[in-house]
């Protein structure tokens, strides 16, 4: 069965997501309908996925088994002005719109099927990680539907408190930059130590491609594959030894805080 699908904001993350549940089959092109006040966004979607587009986000949600908000924040408050009140009680609406708490959603859209999620960036390369609640509105089967989608842009979990959101934007949403700040380091001090910076960018990328990829298929905890990398007196032992002295631990623990006390604020 191919779902209806309307995306209001036909950006980045609606690409990634078309994208996904084009491949993995939920929908068919001729099954979403993508509505961004761009031209040139919407003719970019259309020729590249077939999809419908629309300049009209009324038009869009009309017939749509799932309606997924997409764009930034600063333009939520117009995009639910002009669909309050033309929702179906039994559309769902899914939205991925940071720092946006479901009773804003609630009560700018004045519907109650709503999903609210927090994916990340590697979500536009299938290797998302999202993680997600519904209100009590949100049927078996509508949860099914948001957790394939999830699913086709790589991980997701389900949490049953809102809060729960708040807590998962400070290290899998806002994680990805955290991690691309140390890569930029890494290749800064590579390139220091004389590198090319392609050379530079070369070393960093692999090692932290190849890393990962260890980290996951070795079945090892991190702590057990460092241990493994570090004898006693030697090259890895003297860095880490540098990153203890800067208290490396307890200035990350304070940068994911930092993040979640603004994902509250924001939220208010
Ligand atoms: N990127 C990520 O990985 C990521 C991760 C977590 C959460 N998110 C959330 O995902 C949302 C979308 O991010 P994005 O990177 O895809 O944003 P984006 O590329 O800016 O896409 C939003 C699109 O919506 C359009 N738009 C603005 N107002 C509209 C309206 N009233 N009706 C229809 N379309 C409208 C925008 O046009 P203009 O450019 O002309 O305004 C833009 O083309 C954000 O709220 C963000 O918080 C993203």
């Amino acid at each position: 069965m191919s779902v209806e699908i309307a995306f209001i904001g036909g950006g980045n993350m609606t690409e990634a997501m078309g994208a996904a549940l084009l491949r993995a089959q939920i929908s068919l092109p001729e099954n979403v309908r993508v509505s961004d006040i761009k031209a040139e966004r919407r003719q970019y979607m259309a020729q590249k996925y077939g999809v419908k587009t629309t300049g009209n986000n009324r038009e869009a949600i009309n017939g749509a088994d799932l309606v997924i908000l997409a764009t930034k924040p600063q333009d939520i408050d117009a995009v639910m002005a002009g669909l309050n009140g033309e929702l179906r009680a039994e559309q769902l609406v899914l939205s991925i719109i940071a720092g946006v708490p479901i009773v804003k959603l609630e009560r700018g859209l004045g519907h109650g099927r709503l999903v609210r999620v927090m994916p990340n960036t590697p979500a536009q390369v299938g290797q998302g990680m999202s993680v997600w609640t519904a209100t009590p509105a949100v049927s078996a089967e509508q949860k099914a539907l948001a957790a394939s989608l999830l699913k086709a842009m790589g991980k997701e979990i389900m949490v049953g408190d809102e809060d729960i959101i708040d807590r998962a934007t400070a290290v899998s949403g806002s994680g990805p930059a955290y991690l691309f700040l140390f890569v930029e380091s890494l290749a800064g001090a590579a390139e220091s130590l004389g590198f090319a910076p392609e050379v530079a960018s070369e070393l960093v990328m692999q090692t932290v491609l190849g890393a990962s990829c260890f980290l996951a298929e070795s079945g090892k905890t991190p702590a057990e594959l460092r241990k493994m990398v570090t004898s006693p007196g030697g090259t890895t032992a003297a860095a880490l030894a540098v990153f203890e002295k800067g208290q490396f631990a307890a200035l990350v623990k304070d940068a994911v805080a930092a993040a979640y006390r603004r994902a509250r604020e924001l939220g208010k």
